[in-house]
């Protein structure tokens, strides 16, 4: 989302204020750094950073923060850090260009509604296309500040998704990445009348439109998997079969703890009914070890559920109290070193698992669109269900899908030759 952001934000400067991109850090007359505030270390980070750009820049450059620490520290990002000229929450983007002119400008408005607000274009990748389809987020879970840092959940209305990714067809994207917090919530509301729509129909219309030939999307919440949503995820021949399945834990008490609205025995049977109807599909998940009050037993159900559905990746990380939210007033907050001794497990499970999926790739042949030059001297892509894949190869493959035969499986990276 923060990459979509980013390019939004590149968008509007290159359109309405002339800038263009650089990387060299001297030659900049305006440095942005766009932040996440998901969990401590990122936030630390920040200070870090601007402390570095302020030393490297030339004089009169200007230095912006944006993005979700931008969101929930506003002006107290500049007595930190008073070289700093702007501070923009995640929720008020659209306002770069003012930003840009004005001097000490910060606009953190939480409730501020870019829903409908066409931004100009620019995309880092001429072979996919990300396509924001809600702001904002209801679930407001124990543990998470982007409720706090991006606000309620608003849908972008569906006619914008459309010409979206419609235009991004036309330019030769074949994949539209759809981005929201929660995406399979999408529908649930609008800032102005809008025909009545889930995400199972927007996936639908989305299907519908020559040139798009590959359809992705992160975040869905477990909670909004209905009947309805797996069957038009497996049956869709453009939807690409990866699913992300945020699972956070798996034990039904912690679930509770975090408020996310379903239990172990909900998850699994999900998971596993997804795998029914979609055989291929690769499932990837996010884990929080170590939530406030999480037991050896509470934690050793966590395990039981990857045992169970066998991710083919997991996403893992300590549990890390935010400013704003409710679990950071529990009590029992866990050690520091039972936390990582719960990570190091969950871990080295699961790379166990996953060195058995890998071995059973060998010899199996994919269907990959190339978008990726690798420094090895490969070119690489992704596999419809979500396998980064190498081939030797050239510029040549880049937008092209074709098939591949891995004959050598590693756990990053699946190396083949073309079929
Ligand atoms: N501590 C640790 N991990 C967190 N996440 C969100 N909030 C926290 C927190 N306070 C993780 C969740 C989420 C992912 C994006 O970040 O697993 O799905
Ligand atoms: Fe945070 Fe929960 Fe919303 Fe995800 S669903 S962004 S974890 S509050």
């Amino acid at each position: 989302m923060n990459v979509r952001d980013s390019e939004h934000i590149i968008a509007e400067l290159k359109e309405k204020e002339n800038y263009e991109l650089t990387q060299d850090i001297g030659e900049a007359d305006l440095i942005l750094i766009n932040t996440c505030s998901v969990r401590e270390k990122p936030v630390h980070k920040l200070f870090s950073e601007v402390g570095a750009f302020e030393k490297a820049k030339k004089a009169g450059a200007k230095i912006g923060v944006c993005g979700c620490t931008a969101s929930h520290l506003g002006s107290e990002i500049f007595k930190k850090a008073p070289y700093v000229d702007f501070v923009l929450g995640a929720r008020n983007i659209s306002k770069i260009t003012t930003a840009v002119n004005t001097p000490k400008f910060v606009s953190t408005d939480i409730n501020y509604d870019e829903s409908d607000y066409a931004f100009g274009e620019f995309r880092g990748s001429p072979f996919k296309s990300y396509i924001n389809i809600s702001i904002g987020c209801d679930k407001k879970c124990t543990y998470c500040i982007v409720p706090h840092t991006r606000g309620d959940e608003i849908s972008i209305p569906m006619s914008l998704i459309l010409s979206e990714a419609k235009k991004a067809a036309d330019s030769g994207a074949k994949e539209i990445f759809l981005l929201g917090q929660n995406v399979n919530n999408y529908g649930k509301r609008f800032s102005n009348a809008h025909e009545k729509v889930d995400f199972s129909d927007l996936l639908v219309r989305l299907s519908e439109i020559d040139g798009v030939e590959r359809i992705r999307f992160t975040s869905p919440h477990p909670l909004h998997m209905d009947d309805k949503f797996l069957e038009v995820f497996s049956k869709n021949p453009k939807i690409c079969k990866s699913m992300h399945m945020p699972l956070q834990s798996g034990n039904t008490k912690v679930l509770r703890e975090m408020k996310r609205g379903y239990t172990k025995e909900w998850f699994l049977d999900r998971a596993l009914k997804l795998r029914s109807l979609a055989p291929d599909v690769s499932i990837s998940t996010d884990i929080i070890v170590a939530f406030p009050g999480e037991s050896d037993d509470e934690f050793a159900d966590t395990m039981d559920v990857i045992e169970k559905v066998r991710f083919e990746q997991i996403f893992s990380f300590k549990y890390s109290p935010r400013p704003l939210t409710k679990a950071a007033e529990f009590g029992n907050q866990i050690p520091e070193n039972v936390a990582s001794a719960r990570l190091t497990h969950l871990q080295n499970r699961h790379n166990e698992i996953l060195d058995e999926i890998v071995k059973a790739q060998n010899g199996k042949i994919f269907d990959v669109y190339f978008e990726e030059l690798r420094a090895n001297g490969g070119v690489a892509g992704r596999s419809f269900n979500n396998f980064l894949v190498q081939v030797q190869g050239s510029e040549e493959l880049l937008g092209k899908t074709l098939k591949v035969k891995v004959d050598n499986p590693k756990r990053m990276v699946l190396y083949g030759n073309l079929a």
